[in-house]
């Protein structure tokens, strides 16, 4: 066979790596510097992440368990997305109290709000343990075998570390468990909201402008991290006081140009850049689509109701943005993937691996990889048909999960403590209270009948839930089943819980939402979850393997492991983008923007007077940028993905441009292949931030306390 030369791959992949792509781990990163600088940076690796002085890193977080936040001031100001600090704002809020409608500003620290479940986690040091977790693992070894001499080593090397430290010690597998890192963590759970922007800042745009350029989002929420009087971690007490951090972040207000070097810190959850064709295939083309075109039928149904009772609408929002921002990624996704060939490319390059394979016999283990991920691909996706449907057709029936809910109160028996009961019963009055509050019976019905029948349509006869086989008109089935179950009336479930007796389980048993309910999950647990368990542990060994074999084929390649919910640099450029021939989008929006989305009977667009004001008297003081415009928003081609929500973006100098919170739908794909033609992520630009800071709420007080670069 004839060898392909080695410009074959360059072309397929030129340079294999595209500047932007990748998401490094922070300890290493002395091996990109040299590109770093290259592209324009002016600091060294060692002033990103460094164990021996202080360095940006001690100024980066993990918020809440799901986002990035930053510290920005020597008294632990934080700053995060507006969207992650969400639920506590909304904890906080009341009629009388409406932070989320009108802002909150804490014009002193006794004004400060606890937040209590609110933890932000500071990574001290990393190191590489690979070897020691690797130690006496072969590559013959069986997978358990495998798996429990890991886990016994990592324990071995946790409980050695401990010794020595008072930091939390884990260690994670990266690179598909071909490398092993330990982390060593401090938690600090005292953190105080401080200032948010009223939603129709914070939330600007909304599910509309969602994952959307042109973005116009003022998307950021300020905490105070707290500590004892040694700065140590301590729960909430009102004697504990601000966190001195070793680093804050330094403030640029000069902006950024299109070209300007930038990169994100933060801490990006998941991502599956080295999965094989197949896998990619049946992402992109087979289940994202059904899960884009339910949930599209799904969000028609809610917009038709809530387009015609404000009430509804509100009920309806959080639902709304929940399905919505999945429904719009994945559609991404599928558009991405095949407008970049991304499983053509794929499939080339798996040609030049299996080339590769047969180029020396040391590379036997190689050689059925491909074929086996084919196979077990092939059969994966009758399984993962039937939980998508599972998922995104039945339970996604509001009085079907509802009704599952109470599944384990309807398997009490009369040996069931009482207290047990009074448990169970006592928290789902909280959840009926809670469902019922936000329920529209005639929404819920149309989605079901719509659902239903097109799970009936899609999945054969002899491999679904055993109840949709008694459907024989979908319309009057769901008519039947919403009239005659208790759970769609509040006043019967609240009956049945007051003073809940064993004998009673027998009639949340035969209500039929029940019954379809115990059909499907049971479906799921017998027939389905056993096979995508099974296949997806075969998969894990066969993605390790294949990635090892990348590794070895490709030795001057620099490789980025996956996200994995650890802390990551990634970097590239300000820049706009083509998204489709014959348009392109600029770098950046203004406020002009805002004006221009205007529009005071549609709730996403709705402008604060005060705004209104500022603009027009176009006092921007020293935020405005040097075209005199007031810059809202800007997109680079930098690699981010979900958990990077309020991640600083930083200059050349390693100061603060703005805070990462979206990207363009149109690059979503890059959580499976980055190109660096459309993927970009979305920031607020920080003069936006210190101009609603300083400008609108009048809270200049927590500007002096930053370090603003003029
Ligand atoms: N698309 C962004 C992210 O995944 C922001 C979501 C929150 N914003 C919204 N308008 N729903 O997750
Ligand atoms: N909005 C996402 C988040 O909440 C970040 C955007 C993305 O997925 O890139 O984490």
């Amino acid at each position: 066979m004839k060898k392909l030369p080695f410009l074959t791959l360059l072309v397929l992949f030129p340079a294999f790596l595209f500047a932007g792509e990748g998401m490094w781990i922070p300890m290493l990163l002395q091996y990109n510097e040299k590109e770093m600088q290259e592209m324009g940076m002016r600091i060294t690796a060692d002033d990103i992440y460094s164990i021996n002085h202080s360095s940006l890193k001690d100024a980066i977080v993990l918020f809440g368990g799901g986002c990035t936040g930053e510290i920005v001031s020597d008294q632990g100001l934080l700053l995060t997305n507006h969207h992650c600090g969400y639920g506590y704002i909304q904890r906080h809020s009341s009629v009388e109290h409406d932070y989320l409608t009108n802002g909150f500003w804490a014009m002193n620290r006794d004004e400060e709000l606890p937040c209590p479940g609110l933890s932000v986690i500071f990574l001290r040091e990393m190191r590489d343990v690979t070897a020691q977790v690797l130690d006496g693992i072969d590559i013959e070894m069986a997978e358990a075998d495998r798996q429990a001499k890991v886990d016994a080593n990592i324990k071995k090397i946790v409980a050695a570390v401990e010794k020595e430290t008072a930091y939390k010690v884990s260690v994670k597998p990266f690179f598909l468990g071909n490398e092993y890192y330990l982390l060593l963590e401090e938690t600090y759970t005292d953190v105080r909201l401080v200032g948010c922007p009223p939603s129709n800042i914070g939330k600007f745009g909304g599910d509309t402008d969602n994952w959307v350029w042109p973005r116009h989002t003022g998307d950021f929420s300020i905490f105070r991290v707290y500590a004892d009087k040694d700065g140590h971690p301590a729960d909430y007490s009102h004697d504990n006081v601000p966190y001195k951090p070793a680093k804050h972040l330094d403030i640029s207000l000069k902006g950024a140009d299109e070209g300007d070097f930038a990169f994100v810190f933060g801490y990006p959850a998941r991502t599956s850049e080295y999965l094989p064709a197949v896998a990619v295939d049946q992402e992109a083309n087979v289940i994202d689509p059904i899960v884009v075109d339910l949930r599209g039928k799904v969000l028609d149904i809610y917009n038709k109701y809530q387009e015609q009772d404000p009430k509804v609408r509100i009920q309806y929002a959080s639902k709304h943005a929940g399905i919505g921002n999945g429904w719009k990624k994945w559609m991404g996704v599928t558009e991405g993937i095949n407008h970049f060939h991304g499983v053509e490319k794929k499939h080339a390059f798996e040609g030049e691996f299996q080339q590769w394979v047969v180029g020396a016999r040391n590379r036997y283990m190689y050689l059925d990889l491909l074929n086996q991920f084919k196979k077990n691909y092939k059969e994966l996706e009758p399984y993962q048909l039937a939980y998508t449907y599972v998922a995104e057709a039945g339970l996604r029936i509001e009085l079907v999960s509802f009704a599952g809910r109470f599944a384990k109160l309807s398997e009490v028996t009369k040996d069931t403590p009482q207290d047990d009961i009074d448990k169970s019963v006592a928290s789902l009055k909280t959840a009926a209270e809670s469902f019922f509050k936000d329920y529209y019976q005639p929404i819920d019905r149309d989605v079901a009948k719509m659902l239903l029948a097109e799970y009936l349509k899609a999945q054969p006869a002899d491999f679904r839930p055993a109840f949709l086989n008694d459907i024989k008109d979908v319309d009057d089935y769901v008519d039947k089943l919403f009239d005659k179950s208790m759970f769609t009336d509040e006043a019967k479930v609240n009956a049945l819980l007051d003073g809940f007796k064993a004998k009673d389980a027998k009639k949340l048993a035969n209500d039929p939402a029940m019954k379809v309910y115990q059909s499907l999950i049971g479906f799921f647990r017998n027939e389905v979850h056993g096979h995508i368990a099974a296949i997806g542990s075969d998969n894990a060994r066969l993605q390790r393997l294949y990635m090892k074999g990348q590794m070895e084929m490709q030795p001057d390649k620099r490789f980025s492991p996956d996200a994995n919910f650890t802390l990551r640099v990634t970097y590239g450029k300000v820049e706009g983008f083509k998204p489709k021939d014959g348009m392109k989008y600029k770098h950046f929006t203004t406020l002009e923007g805002i004006m221009q989305k205007e529009n005071p009977d549609i709730y996403d667009y709705v402008v604060e007077p005060r705004l209104k004001e500022l603009y027009i008297n176009k006092d921007y003081g020293r935020y405005a940028d040097k075209d005199g415009t007031m810059h809202v928003a800007f997109t680079a081609s930098v690699h981010t993905t979900g958990g990077n929500s309020g991640s600083p973006i930083l200059n050349a100098d390693g100061q603060l441009l703005g805070l990462n919170f979206d990207r363009c739908w149109e690059g979503t794909m890059s959580d499976l292949i980055y190109d660096p033609d459309i993927c970009r992520n979305i920031s607020v630009d920080i003069r936006y931030v210190l101009f609603i800071i300083d400008k609108f709420a009048g809270a200049g007080h927590l500007i002096d306390e930053m370090t603003i670069v003029e």
